[in-house]
């Protein structure tokens, strides 16, 4: 049985994912850990939790000794538009984190999952249908480190064996906890402000097209890949997976069919925007899919049906 370390718990993805682990592998057998503790009732009370600096790597270690852990998941990191405002915390964190669970990875014999990103790519790459091995320059601190983390792994796994797998996450929609400064973040927000009531201020300009999936597909893209049969890889650090691409307008009007009065203006972030207009439109993830077999279940449709619904609920509306 697989013993699994989720570093970041309490993070957007960490806290979904940490619960779906422990569907799939037992509560006692998925550590929840995180800098700061408690984390949601649901994982408090669903297994293992550990308090841990992911920049010190002997708090990583001592923890994959103890329970005999044998995958970690590192989803340790600060989102592109906080970590552009303190590049050094960005750096430090991102890297921090992923060189120790490299190292923890090595001498432990552990496999280790880290997510990159559509950050790490820029503007000189195809922007239109991005394909899996192609031009990655970025321009913000954030694709800097996942650039960097995406070659790392692939030279644990080459020099050391390091059974070290990643997917370039694009932005990702979810509803339990809510995203830390990312430049994809309004596109959970928006549906928050729906369900509120209020009205929605975008900070991204009509027609800035993005690559997007719901959290459910994220989190089986991550489970999915790292039971794959290592000898169908031909990639490994990192895959490009997609489930949807569109730009404010596409999801303001989704919304407002099911919505009809909410309303979104536009108040544009210079920063947030730069950043976005470098990043993909929509990338090819046909590796992954030819690899792995990924295939994302959630388009814009029934991801805003599920998302209104369950917001619904959260919030008594
Ligand atoms: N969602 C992230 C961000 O916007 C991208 O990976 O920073």
């Amino acid at each position: 049985m697989k013993k699994i370390l989720v570093l970041g718990s309490g993070g957007q993805i960490g806290s979904e994912l940490t619960m779906r682990l422990r569907s799939v592998y037992g509560g006692a057998n998925v550590v929840a850990a995180d800098i700061k503790l408690p984390l949601i009732d649901d994982i408090m009370q669903s297994g293992p939790v550990e308090q841990c600096d992911a920049t010190n790597a002997a708090q990583i270690a001592e923890i994959v000794k103890k329970h005999n852990i044998d995958a970690i998941y590192n989803l340790v990191a600060i989102l592109s538009a906080t970590a552009e405002k303190n590049p050094m915390l960005g750096w430090n964190i991102g890297m921090g984190a992923l060189l120790n669970c490299l190292e923890v990875a090595r001498e432990n014999k552990c496999a280790i999952f880290t997510p990159s990103s559509i950050g790490a790519f820029g503007a000189s790459t195809p922007l239109d249908g991005t394909p899996q091995d192609t031009i990655q320059r970025p321009n913000t601190i954030y694709g800097v480190t996942k650039v960097a983390g995406e070659l790392l792994g692939d030279y644990y796994f080459t020099r050391f064996g390091v059974d070290a797998r990643s997917v370039r996450f694009p932005g990702l929609i979810s509803n339990v906890t809510l995203p830390g400064g990312g430049t994809t973040d309004y596109a959970v927000e928006i549906y928050y402000a729906a369900v509120k009531g209020e009205k929605f201020s975008c900070p991204l300009k009509k027609g800035t097209l993005l690559d997007m999936m719901y959290m459910p597909d994220a989190l089986d893209a991550a489970i999915n890949i790292m039971e794959a049969d290592p000898s169908k890889l031909i990639h490994r650090n990192s895959f490009n997976v997609t489930a949807m691409h569109f730009d404010p307008e596409e999801i303001y009007a989704e919304i407002r069919k099911h919505k009809p009065d909410f309303v979104m203006e536009y108040q544009l972030d210079d920063m947030r925007q730069k950043i976005a207009d470098s990043w993909p439109n929509w990338m090819d993830d046909t590796c992954a899919r030819e690899e792995w077999g990924f295939k994302p279940k959630f388009n814009l449709q029934n991801m805003t049906v599920d998302m209104l619904d369950i917001l619904s609920k959260k919030f008594g509306k």
